[in-house]
């Protein structure tokens, strides 16, 4: 069985990215929604957490977890080895995908405050030129129902100023650094386009992706895939 851990709806879209790769994967999902959103948490609270979370997957029996939540699994990335409850190897799909479609070297990443605060993006992305900004608003949003093609003019209009200090990043590359945010990667793409970003990273699609190519690993029982 593999685990996967995020505080909400955000496991719901990075299992359907799953699902779409492997309808058959024996998958566990773990959401803890009694403690999000996990934006606001502060280190040590998103630390115990998500101790917790891989421990109790892999007494359920889980072979492998993935945290799916980009805003614990950044927090697990800067953790040091000798303070993790589990050891895990640090891959992060997303970003080098973002290094891969990017043709001026400039990328803009929203993302929740906890995840913008530990300057996870930025390191992983050195030394290319990132933009981040917190959208815990869009993370709400979500939870309340709203996705592509089911979304009110006044969420519409919402996003769009949630959307705004992009305007002037320069970016050609957007990172969705947060697994709630593909639910409207086609209003954000519409959006964003206007300021010159043409490409979108979805963290969900990519930690799926990563998730499916290394399955066939076995040397990790117990090995945590970071997005
Ligand atoms: N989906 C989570 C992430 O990827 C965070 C949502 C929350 O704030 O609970 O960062």
């Amino acid at each position: 069985m593999i685990g996967l851990i995020d505080s909400g709806e955000g496991g719901i879209i990075t299992a359907r990215e799953i699902r779409r790769l492997n309808e058959t994967l024996d998958l566990t999902l773990l959401l803890d929604r009694r403690n999000a959103p996990y934006g606001t948490k502060s280190e040590s609270e998103l630390t115990e957490l998500t101790g917790n979370n891989i421990e109790r997957l892999l007494s359920l029996g889980a072979s492998r977890v993935l945290i799916a939540c980009c805003t614990a699994s950044t927090v697990w990335n800067n953790l040091p080895e000798g303070q993790k409850k589990v050891s895990v190897p640090i891959l992060s799909p997303t970003a080098r995908r973002a290094e891969s479609v990017t043709k001026n070297g400039r990328i803009a990443v929203i993302a929740t405050a906890a995840t913008v605060r530990s300057g996870a993006w930025s390191r992983l992305l050195f030394p290319l030129r990132t933009t981040e900004l917190a959208l815990g608003e869009l993370v709400t949003l979500v939870e309340s129902g709203a996705r592509d093609g089911k979304i009110t003019d006044t969420e519409r209009k919402n996003l769009e100023k949630l959307l705004s200090p992009l305007s002037g990043s320069g970016a050609d590359t957007l990172i969705l650094g947060c697994t709630h945010f593909p639910a409207l990667e086609r209003e954000i793409k519409e959006i964003v386009k206007k300021y010159g970003i043409r490409y979108t990273v979805s963290s969900a699609r990519e930690g799926a992706r990563e998730l499916i190519r290394t399955l066939t690993d076995t040397s990790g029982h117990g090995r945590t895939v970071l997005i």
